[in-house]
């Protein structure tokens, strides 16, 4: 829950450029989380400060009321996402929590794609908060792994994040040479090629990974089911009772003996675990024997 609104006195006091009341801070944070399921304690104040006192200059804006003011008026649709991403971060990298990809090519694919070789079945995978793509194309990279051959089965790779500026950045799939660091050489030599001054994921990893746009406080537009959803690194934004009801929406569309991935920092609780067995660090196989979570703890 929010904390109750402290009545003052604004931060422009030691020298602070803008002051910030509490009840400037309640508006912010009611926002935040009517919104986009953020949940920002009085302890997050300064970080909202310096986030948010860029978009004050930009606006030229003399204080946080005049802020609060243009959040609740007309121009809210076109600040809202600058709004989120002065709040969040977008920081990813390839092979992230590497130990989650030796998982996948080493106990959650090999069952799938042998099934999808044999049988001609299906295998679906979904990066509910991919950011700028690293973590759907080492998804990608991991099917390739143990697949080669991944194109010419039906394997899927759904990637979604919040913010359309991230996910246009995804979909061209170029990163600097530095960004490549992180992901193995063999893939580093194989899946990438250089365009001016960049390098640029290969077609056959990006042929196998579709983007959209979505907010996990929104109603999932799709039933799945999917083999193995990653939401990582996106749950600590939310406070309890949202990551309860985040992780329930995820659990509903993957499907049971299904994988799911979270941060580092991340934990499932509440009634939502019920449904897990723990299958390694921060990763957790969704029960079979669990009945389905109830429908009416589906939305936020
Ligand atoms: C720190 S990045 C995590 C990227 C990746 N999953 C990883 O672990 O490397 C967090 C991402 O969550 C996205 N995000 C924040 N709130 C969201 C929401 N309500 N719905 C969907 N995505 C959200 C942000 O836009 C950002 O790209």
């Amino acid at each position: 829950m929010l904390e109750a609104p402290d009545p003052g006195p604004p931060q422009r006091q030691g020298g602070q450029e803008f002051a910030l009341t509490g009840a400037d801070f309640a508006a912010i944070a009611r926002l935040a989380y009517q919104h986009f399921g953020l949940h920002l304690t009085e302890s997050k104040r300064s970080l909202v400060y310096s986030r948010l006192a860029r978009r004050l200059r930009k606006k030229g804006l003399p204080d946080f009321a005049a802020y609060v003011v243009l959040l609740n008026g007309p121009e809210w649709e076109a600040e809202k996402l600058d709004f989120l991403t002065a709040l969040t971060t977008n920081t990813t990298h390839f092979y992230r929590e590497a130990h989650h990809f030796t998982r996948l090519e080493k106990e959650v694919l090999p069952p799938l794609i042998e099934a999808a070789r044999k049988k001609r079945g299906r295998v679906r995978l979904w990066s509910a908060a991919s950011s700028s793509g690293q973590e759907p194309y080492s998804m990608a990279m991991s099917v390739l792994r143990v697949c080669p051959e991944a194109a010419s089965l039906d394997i899927k790779i759904l990637a979604t994040d919040i913010d359309p500026v991230i996910v246009n950045k995804a979909r061209e799939a170029v990163y600097l040479p530095e960004e490549y660091q992180s992901m193995p050489a063999d893939m580093r030599a194989e899946c990438t090629q250089p365009v001016p001054g960049n390098y640029k994921l290969s077609p056959k990893v990006t042929g196998l990974v579709t983007f959209g746009i979505l907010n996990l406080m929104d109603e999932l537009p799709f039933r799945g089911p999917f083999d193995a959803i990653f939401c990582r690194n996106v749950a600590i934004y939310f406070d309890k009772p949202t990551q309860v009801k985040v992780f329930t929406k995820l659990t509903h569309v993957l499907r049971p003996g299904g994988e799911l991935f979270i941060g580092h920092s991340e934990r499932l609780s509440g009634e939502v675990s019920n449904y897990y067995e723990n299958s390694g660090i921060t990763s957790y196989k969704r029960r079979a024997d669990a009945a389905r979570p109830k429908p009416r703890s589906l939305n936020v």
